[in-house]
């Protein structure tokens, strides 16, 4: 049995890793430590919210005096880290807090377990630490920076990030991979390509896209929309991060990714096809967007993203070859099943756009045009 902290637990990822671990690791504790920001949403741990194995905690990973007390508190044997700030365009309108969550975050956490940890020191000065615990940083494939038409990141690849997302990230990789170094402080990264699924914040381009064309509003495509990213559904993401964390070497890095590399404008089209198709066939009586009106002719280009990165795609041979994980889904598949999700699930599209998400949206993208 194994008590986890997973910080970050209310967002994308983090709720689906939450719902992941309770079902698949029955007799694990999850203790859910998050900050409630915009993208934190506890509607979407709805069904595990009774689960005796299941603990919330709202605090902020980058509040010291806050984190060494929840480490006081409990046991940790493993702790991993999705809790940050992950939205690149916001990145660029405000960076600052971006360094403060997910570089300082990164940091104050990683101390905390590296005290909460440590047993002693061994002969040449490096710190002992009880058997069996791990920390997990949850990384990115932006911090390997931008691939031309050819080529795929390997775990080698240097980190050259270029927004001031990737940045953050990246510094938040070289501290814990120093903490390694240092102090021999067990840990592993993982570096993932772009995540599509249930429950994403409709900031992003999938359920941005999706939530656009059941509105019947204009479909924001940056430049050309000929960006290439590298698609992974969220449950194999979270199968990934499992797999690592519980059988990866100590202080390697690990990519995740399902070779499934799309044009965003190949996305879009996928969508206008699929939410059209699904609406026609009177599968959502409920929606009552008229579907003859969606078409090409929703799809606008608008102003680039500043430093737009031209192409990711995650070489996966070492996670496939070396701890036998494999992504359970086909893009195909899970798309459908994805845009169906979000069909079924007005009500809490609805939820997360009652906030500041209109605002934002405006602010966004009025300036695009
Ligand atoms: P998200 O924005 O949906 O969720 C982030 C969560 O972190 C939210 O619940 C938020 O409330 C919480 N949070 C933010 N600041 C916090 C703080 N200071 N203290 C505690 N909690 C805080 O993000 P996501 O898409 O689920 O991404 C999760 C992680 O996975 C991130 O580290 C991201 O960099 C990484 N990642 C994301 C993708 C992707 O495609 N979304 C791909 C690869 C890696
Ligand atoms: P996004 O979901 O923000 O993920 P990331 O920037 O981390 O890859 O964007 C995915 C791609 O879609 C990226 O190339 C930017 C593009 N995009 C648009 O063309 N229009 C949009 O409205 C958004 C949000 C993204």
């Amino acid at each position: 049995m194994k008590t986890i902290l997973v910080t970050g637990g209310a967002g994308f990822i983090g709720s689906n890793f939450v719902k992941y671990q309770l079902n698949t690791h029955t007799d694990d504790i999850i203790v859910n430590l998050d900050a409630l920001t915009y993208a934190g949403n506890l509607e979407n741990l709805a069904d595990v919210e009774e689960n005796p194995n299941y603990v919330f905690v709202k605090g902020d990973i980058a509040d010291k005096a806050f984190v060494d007390a929840l480490f006081s508190e409990y046991n940790f044997d493993y702790v991993v880290n999705f809790a940050a700030e992950s939205h690149v365009d916001r990145s660029i309108e405000n960076p600052e807090i971006f360094v403060k969550t997910n570089i300082l975050g990164t940091q104050i956490l990683l101390n905390a377990a590296k005290n909460a940890w440590q047993t002693g020191k061994d002969d040449l000065g490096y710190p002992t630490y009880k058997e069996d615990v791990k920390y997990l940083q949850v990384s990115t494939d932006e911090v390997y920076g931008a691939l031309g038409k050819t080529g795929m990141f390997t775990e080698t690849t240097p980190i050259t990030p270029n927004s001031p997302y990737s940045a953050s990230k990246a510094s938040a990789d070289l501290l814990v991979r120093a903490y390694g170094n240092t102090f021999k402080f067990p840990m592993n990264i993982t570096r993932c390509s772009n995540n599509y699924g249930p429950n994403q914040f409709p900031e992003k381009l999938i359920p941005l896209m999706i939530a656009n064309v059941i509105d019947l509003k204009e479909l924001p495509i940056y430049g050309d929309g000929m960006q290439v990213r590298d698609w992974l559904h969220v449950k194999d993401h979270c199968s990934g991060i499992d797999t690592v964390l519980r059988h990866g070497r100590l202080n390697e890095v690990y990519n995740i990714g399902g070779n499934n590399e799309k044009a965003n404008i190949q996305i879009v089209d996928l969508i206008i096809e699929n939410v059209k198709k699904r609406l026609e066939e009177g599968a959502y009586p409920d929606i009552k967007t008229d579907y003859t009106k969606i078409s090409d002719d929703l799809k606008i280009h608008v102003e680039d993203r500043l430093g737009h990165d031209r192409r990711y795609a995650i070489d996966n041979t070492k996670i496939t070859t070396e701890l036998g994980w494999e992504p359970s889904y086909t893009f195909e598949e899970g798309i459908v099943e994805t845009i169906d999700w979000y069909l079924s699930h007005q009500d809490w599209v609805a939820q997360v756009k009652s906030g500041g998400y209109q605002e934002y949206y405006e602010k966004m993208y009025s300036k695009k045009k």
